[in-house]
C-alpha cells in the first residue's frame, strides 16, 4: 500500500499511543478494489463510494452486474425490499444516480418510477448528479464544527476553488458539507469517496488534495 504523506491517513489506529498500519486495523480484505462479484455483504454499503472502474456512461446492471443484481435479489424477500441497495449499484457502477438510472431500477424491481425518485432523493447517500473522481464531504456538524470544521471546509473549496457542490475543471474532485459521519471522536471528519481523514485541520488540506492527486494515498 502506498505510504500516507500526512499525519493522520485516515483511521483512527495511528492515532493517540498506536502505531498500528491499516492493514492491522481493517484487514486486508477490505483494503483495496471493490469486488466485482459484491464480496462479503457486510462490504458492499461502501463501494458505491469507491472510485474504480467508475463510469458515468457505463451500461447498467449487466455482465458481472446482471449477477450482483441477482445477487441482491436473493436476499430480500421480494423485489422492492431490494431498492436501496439496487440504487447503490447503480452509484458504484456510474458514480452517481440519474433519473435515467432511477427509471432502469424502477423498471427492474416492477416498481413506478415515482416511487424510486422519492426514495432515491430522499437520502442524500445517493449522488444525484456526476461527481468528481474523489467525493470530498466535510463534516460540519456539531462535535466537527466546535473542532473548526467550517474552516475545514473553506480550505478544500478555497483549495479547489470551486463552490460547495461543484466539481473541479479536471474532473478530480468534488467537495461537499455533511451531516454527522459518525467520527464526532475525531473532528474534523472527512469522508473522501469510501475512506475516512480524521482530525483534519485546514493546515492538511493541501496534503491530501496532492496525495489524492498523485495517487499516493491509494484508490478507494
Ligand atoms: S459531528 Fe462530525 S462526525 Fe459527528
Amino acid at each position: 500500500m502506498s505510504e500516507i504523506p500526512f499525519k493522520n491517513p485516515g483511521w483512527a489506529g495511528n492515532t493517540g499511543e498506536f502505531d498500528l498500519t491499516e492493514e492491522q486495523v481493517r484487514g486486508d480484505d477490505l483494503v483495496g478494489k471493490r469486488p466485482v462479484d459484491g464480496g462479503h455483504p457486510s462490504g458492499a454499503a461502501s463501494y458505491p463510494y469507491m472510485v474504480a472502474d467508475r463510469n458515468p456512461d457505463a451500461t447498467l446492471f449487466e455482465g458481472p452486474y446482471r449477477e450482483r443484481f441477482e445477487k441482491i435479489l436473493s436476499r430480500y424477500p421480494d423485489k422492492q425490499a431490494a431498492l436501496l441497495p439496487t440504487l447503490g449499484l447503480a452509484q458504484e457502477i456510474r458514480g452517481h444516480v440519474s433519473p435515467e438510472s432511477m427509471d432502469r431500477v424502477a423498471e427492474l424491481l416492477e416498481l413506478s418510477p415515482a416511487y424510486v425518485r422519492g426514495v432515491a432523493t430522499f437520502y442524500t447517500m445517493y449522488n444525484k448528479q456526476a461527481v468528481g473522481r474523489h467525493l470530498i464531504q466535510v463534516c460540519t456538524n456539531v462535535s466537527c464544527n466546535l473542532c473548526g470544521a467550517d474552516e475545514v471546509l473553506e480550505a478544500f473549496l478555497r483549495y479547489n476553488d470551486v463552490e460547495p457542490g461543484e466539481t473541479t475543471e479536471d474532473g478530480n474532485f468534488t467537495v461537499i458539507e455533511a451531516e454527522c459521519l459518525a467520527a464526532c471522536g475525531f473532528p474534523t471528519c472527512v469522508q473522501i469517496n469510501s475512506r475516512y481523514y480524521e482530525n483534519v485541520t485546514p493546515t492538511d488540506v493541501p496534503g491530501i488534495i496532492e496525495a489524492l492527486r498523485s495517487g499516493k494515498a491509494g484508490e478507494r
